[in-house]
């Protein structure tokens, strides 16, 4: 397969997971764009936001979808605020299909409870207020962004990774 397959989606709606399993069952590549942020840049997610703030990291989320414009035949996993720029998105839909993992606001504080990852933007006491806002400003978003949309509440990763892969031949 030439063409990339993209997941978007809230943070812990399950996009690196299942875009790594994702890749594995296709024998594709995979890409996880938070990742290759911190890797380039040689500083974690966490400090570039204390340092800097979140318009430069959303600076440096851009240059890293630029840098992949060229890539195909991979799984890229995006960080949940990549559809803030349309920019981003037309440049990754321009050689891949843009997969949003649509899940409630429930299920996602319920995988953020247990997540080993440190998300700038949900740091205060009440951020379960924070994710119930922020996803009601980025809902319309992901949607408008998304070819296909996969629900993944209440599946498991063996489920969810079945249902893209189904869709995706489908559509070859
Ligand atoms: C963000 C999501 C994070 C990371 C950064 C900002 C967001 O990635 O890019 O903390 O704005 O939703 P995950 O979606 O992988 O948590």
């Amino acid at each position: 397969m030439e063409q990339n397959i993209i997941l978007i989606g809230f943070m812990g709606s399950g996009k690196t997971t299942n875009g790594r399993r994702l890749a594995r069952k296709l024998n594709m590549d995979f890409i996880d764009t938070d990742s290759l942020i911190e890797e380039k840049n040689k500083i974690s997610i966490e400090e570039i936001f204390k340092r800097y703030g979140e318009k430069y990291f959303r600076k440096l989320e851009n240059e890293t979808i630029l840098s992949l414009s060229n890539c195909k035949s991979k799984v890229i996993s995006t960080g949940g605020g990549i559809i803030l720029n349309h920019r981003n998105i037309d440049i990754l839909k321009e050689n891949g299909i843009v997969i949003l993992l649509e899940s409630s606001v429930d299920n996602i504080c319920n995988n953020l409870k247990n997540s080993y990852k440190k998300r700038p933007l949900i740091q205060k006491k009440n951020w379960k207020e924070d994710v119930r806002i922020l996803m009601k400003e980025r809902k319309e978003l992901y949607e408008n962004s998304a070819d296909i949309t996969v629900n993944v509440d209440g599946k498991k990763h063996n489920q969810i990774v079945n249902e893209i892969c189904c869709i995706i031949k489908e559509r070859a």
